[in-house]
């Protein structure tokens, strides 16, 4: 054996720290998840879009924010020393998309993407490196109406996937409002995103990290102090929820059927993006074992500017596929079927002599839209039923001597063992669509 064997023998099957591989079984939930997430965002007149997930690397570095792309974004030097990125988010591409075809496109623009991304963090429940993520965007209106049009959405996917207001609620804020309190206590505007950034961090640091964080941030002790103190006070009280642009929310979702009880108005929701401008939001789990946000989004009406457009309102948000996967099987509300093949007959073949016969009936099958597989390992009949078993196939149909001289099959109902003899024609009758 060469050196060179030697070593390809050694390789890992692991995937690459904090990605994963989707075998059947995973790709079926990830297909039923995406699937709710089309059927939703459709049913709100959303259009789909796609882009690259390799952009240049300064289409993050304007506006995305400290942490993304100091800590978390996958940035490679490319043959032509042009710096890439691994998509870390599908706003800027979003964004860019819009101001590239601005005079072409028609506003408002509903648009919605289903996009991989990656981000280096450290993989723990709920994060990984690779994600999925659904993203609903609105463009073009400005105005609660847009906004609680973005949130219903969220909510209305949580509730096709089997959701209910006791497992999962909504946290709001607004940066306007946020800003308005920082300007009171005497903030300057350029002090206030490094205070944004340390106040969404907050849970990730230390008590006494984040106090010596705020004095730096804000420019003293007395002011950071001040500024505490006023969030303090200011939290939970209903006089934010009086606010003409929350009180216009929460009429809104209400209307749409979203109770005020599943939403709470949260001061210290920051969202770690620099380019919101307005409400904030996200979606998260009741249960204490999924703390990760399952959907982030917000209003951002000044992005399109860095690529020299005019100002376009734009709200929407991201929905990634692992938090809700941890939270649907948490609540044990994934489907059963989806353990099952998607094989509905499957064709155990007597003898080798018969795989002619077997793959012209099953292809005869197949254009009578039923999913067929046919057994070519040339196993003993009793193996080739326990694959068929071990697959979940609801039938199973020999072709044997006796089969092909007579010109019917036994099917065998695999749930009760119940038998059949059939001729060719007849054997779609068992895959009929059943009415009530
Ligand atoms: P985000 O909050 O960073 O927002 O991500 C949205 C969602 O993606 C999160 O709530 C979470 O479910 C999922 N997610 C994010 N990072 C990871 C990760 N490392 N592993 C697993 N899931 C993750 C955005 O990306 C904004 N661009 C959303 C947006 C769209 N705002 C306006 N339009």
């Amino acid at each position: 054996m060469t050196n060179d064997h030697k070593r390809l023998n050694k390789l890992s099957t692991e995937p690459y720290k904090g990605v994963r591989d989707f075998y059947p079984e995973d790709q079926r939930v990830q297909n039923y998840i995406f699937g709710k997430m089309r059927e939703v965002a459709e049913s709100f007149g959303y259009s789909e879009y796609n882009a690259s997930v390799l952009e240049p690397a300064e289409l993050y570095e304007v506006k995305s924010g400290e942490e993304i792309v100091n800590e978390q974004m996958y940035v490679f030097e490319d043959r032509g020393g042009r710096r890439v990125a691994l998509r870390p988010e599908m706003t800027p591409t979003l964004a860019r998309m819009v101001a590239a075809r601005r005079r072409e496109l028609s506003l408002p623009l509903r648009w919605y993407t289903i996009a991989n991304m990656f981000r280096y963090e450290r993989p723990q429940r709920g994060r990984l490196r690779e994600h999925w993520q659904l993203n609903c965007d609105l463009i073009g209106p400005n105005g609660p109406a847009a906004d609680a049009e973005i949130i219903t959405i969220a909510w209305k996917l949580l509730m096709s996937l089997g959701l209910k207001e006791e497992h999962v609620g909504i946290r709001v804020s607004h940066r306007g409002i946020f800003a308005d309190i920082l300007d009171k206590v005497g903030l300057p505007a350029e002090k206030q995103a490094v205070v944004r950034n340390l106040i969404d961090r907050k849970d990730k640091i230390s008590k006494g990290e984040f106090e010596e964080g705020m004095i730096e941030a804000a420019g003293g002790e007395d002011i950071s102090k001040k500024l505490l103190s006023r969030l303090h006070e200011k939290e939970g009280k209903s006089e934010l929820l009086a606010l003409t642009p929350i009180k216009a929310l929460y009429d809104l979702l209400s209307a749409s059927g979203i109770n005020n009880t599943a939403i709470t108005y949260d001061l210290w929701l920051m969202r770690g993006f620099d380019y919101y401008t307005g409400m904030v939001f996200e979606v998260f789990d009741k249960h204490p074992d999924n703390n990760r946000a399952l959907f982030g989004g917000g209003r951002y009406d000044n992005l399109l500017e860095i690529f020299g457009s005019e100002k376009i309102p734009a709200v929407g948000f991201g929905m990634g596929d692992v938090a809700i996967r941890n939270t649907l099987e948490t609540y044990r509300l994934l489907p059963e079927n989806l353990q099952m093949s998607s094989i509905q007959l499957y064709i155990c073949v007597l003898a080798e002599q018969f795989a002619g016969h077997a793959t012209a009936l099953g292809q005869n099958l197949r254009d009578k839209n039923i999913k067929v597989a046919v057994d070519y390992s040339g196993r003993k009949i009793a193996d080739q039923v326990k694959k068929a078993n071990k697959d979940a196939v609801p039938y199973i149909l020999f072709v044997g001597e006796e089969e092909i001289k007579i010109g019917k099959y036994r099917v065998k109902r695999m749930t009760d063992g119940q038998e059949r003899t059939l001729a060719e024609n007849e054997i779609k009758i068992l895959f009929r669509p059943k009415y009530d």
